[in-house]
């Protein structure tokens, strides 16, 4: 059945080929939202080159055009709604243009009803689940000239096997569980993304090292909630285990995953990451809220103790790590005080960094339905606040490692300075330095001068080419 499909998809890969390769059609392609999406949107990147679409240099020049949706916040939504009022006028323009939107956003009935009312010139549309099926979904609009709607309300069992196109050559990002189970009260993505699957961990196996054989040094484990990996395979794998062994395949030099919910991070997984060298010392443990009336209102099933208590115990195993966290300021109910809750942790546990998020009502989470709605002047206040917060904090951490030499896998030319490359720390810091761009893959240790709030500055003292 598997391979039914994936071959199906292969076959209309190379038909489509015949047709659109040697034609100079380009692509757009555009993702909004999390690391899920960007690593979805890489997917059907690759199957647009292999396809033949070239990518175009901007949005007007392209033959075709797909959104990857997101709609874990309303800002996001309606971006898209703002977008597609410029699509429709490129579509007017040229009418032979095909408008392709995908994503989470796709799979809410609300937003899929008003696309087919008000939006009628938009060529496919298709989910979260059937993200493999777009070579079929292209070939039928080309071949009908009608728009093409398929989305799938659940997951079928079906191995996707797609390969991504990789920005990087030297990085890349593994999904090892799709979809969640926690249901967060404020939270769309069980809704849009359905029921935690976890990949066979051969599979993930396999991948990884055909990765590495490529070329890769850095690989990021993907999944909502990676802590509960592999509870539903027979037999049972847990993520400790999965990420032991891809810790020891050859030639490996990072890993880092994300997302990690507290109540389910195991002390067998701090003992992994603490015995193996090639496991990054950085962490996202996404707090959410500091007060335990909040996080019991979200669902959260941790405490403020629990929270700080894991806190203390990764930080007592592996002293040099570095934590990163998501926060939600203004969740219905929240108060002066809850919110100075937050603060404090914030302060304890002294973030590098934040993903800090204004709460944002979505239709059918629970959470929309509560009463003691934050007005939207206090929120904005509270969050301006946590922000200098974390700021400050980020500041002083980053002043620490002035004078210190750390080792840097350089990405790319930095964006703001012609003469520097950009790469990050085992801890997740940015770090400039000027260099040749032929270090951006390699690892080179730089001895840290300088000190912004997010991202260190420094002299190259050793490069290691590879
Ligand atoms: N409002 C604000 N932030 C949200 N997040 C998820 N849902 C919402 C919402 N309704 C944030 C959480 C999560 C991150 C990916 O997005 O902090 O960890
Ligand atoms: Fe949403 Fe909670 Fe699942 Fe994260 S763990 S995706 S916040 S429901």
């Amino acid at each position: 059945m598997n391979k039914f499909y994936f071959l199906g998809g292969r076959m209309i890969i190379e038909e489509l080929h015949q047709h659109i390769a040697d034609k100079n059609l380009k692509y757009w392609l555009q993702s909004f939202g999390c690391q899920m999406n960007a690593h979805d949107s890489e997917k059907i990147e690759s199957m647009l080159e292999q396809i033949g679409y070239i990518k175009a240099q901007k949005e007007a020049d392209a033959n075709i055009i797909i959104y990857n949706t997101c709609c874990v916040r309303e800002n996001a939504e309606l971006k898209i709604y703002g977008k597609l009022g410029y699509l429709k006028t490129l579509k007017k323009k040229n009418p032979s243009l095909i408008i392709g939107l995908c994503g989470c956003m796709m799979q809410q009935d609300i937003v899929l009803n008003t696309l087919k009312e008000k939006y009628k010139f938009v060529d496919m549309i298709f989910g979260t689940y059937n993200l493999y099926k777009f070579p079929e979904i292209l070939k039928t609009r080309l071949e009908t000239g009608d728009p093409v709607i398929d989305i799938w309300d659940t997951h079928k069992e079906i191995d996707e096997n797609l390969s991504s196109l990789r920005k990087y050559h030297f990085k890349a990002c593994v999904n090892v569980t799709y979809g969640c189970n926690n249901f967060c009260t404020y939270c769309i993505v069980p809704y849009v993304r359905g029921r935690e699957r976890s990949k066979n961990s051969e599979a993930i196996i396999n991948e990884v090292t055909n990765l590495v054989s490529e070329g890769t040094k850095e690989i990021m484990l993907l999944g909502q909630n990676v802590n509960s990996y592999g509870k539903t395979l027979d037999p049972p794998v847990s993520f400790a285990e999965l990420l032991e062994k891809v810790s020891t395949i050859e030639g490996l030099k990072r890993i880092r995953f994300m997302t990690s919910h507290p109540k389910d991070l195991s002390d067998e997984l701090i003992d992994v990451m603490s015995r193996n060298k090639n496991i990054c010392k950085s962490l996202h443990l996404p707090i959410q809220s500091g007060s335990d009336k909040i996080l019991k209102a979200m669902n959260r099933i941790y405490t403020q103790e629990n929270y700080l208590n894991l806190v203390k115990k990764i930080k007592s195993i592996i002293p040099d790590i570095t934590l990163t966290t998501d926060i939600i300021v203004g969740f219905p109910g929240e108060t002066e005080e809850d919110f100075e809750e937050t603060l404090k942790v914030v302060k304890e546990v002294k973030y590098l960094s934040a993903f800090t998020f204004i709460y944002s009502k979505r239709t059918g989470t629970p959470a929309s339905v509560m009463e003691n709605q934050v007005p939207e002047e206090i929120v904005k206040k509270r969050f301006n606040k946590l922000v200098n917060v974390l700021n400050e904090i980020s500041l002083d951490y980053m002043k620490s490692q002035v004078g210190t030499s750390v080792q840097v896998l350089f990405e790319e030319k930095s964006k703001s300075n012609a003469e520097t490359i950009t790469g990050r720390t085992d801890t997740g810091i940015l770090v400039h330095a000027p260099a040749s761009e032929d270090l951006i893959g390699n690892f080179a240790y730089v001895k840290i001068t300088n000190a912004k709030t997010h991202y260190l500055s420094g002299e190259i003292i050793k490069e290691e080419l590879q």
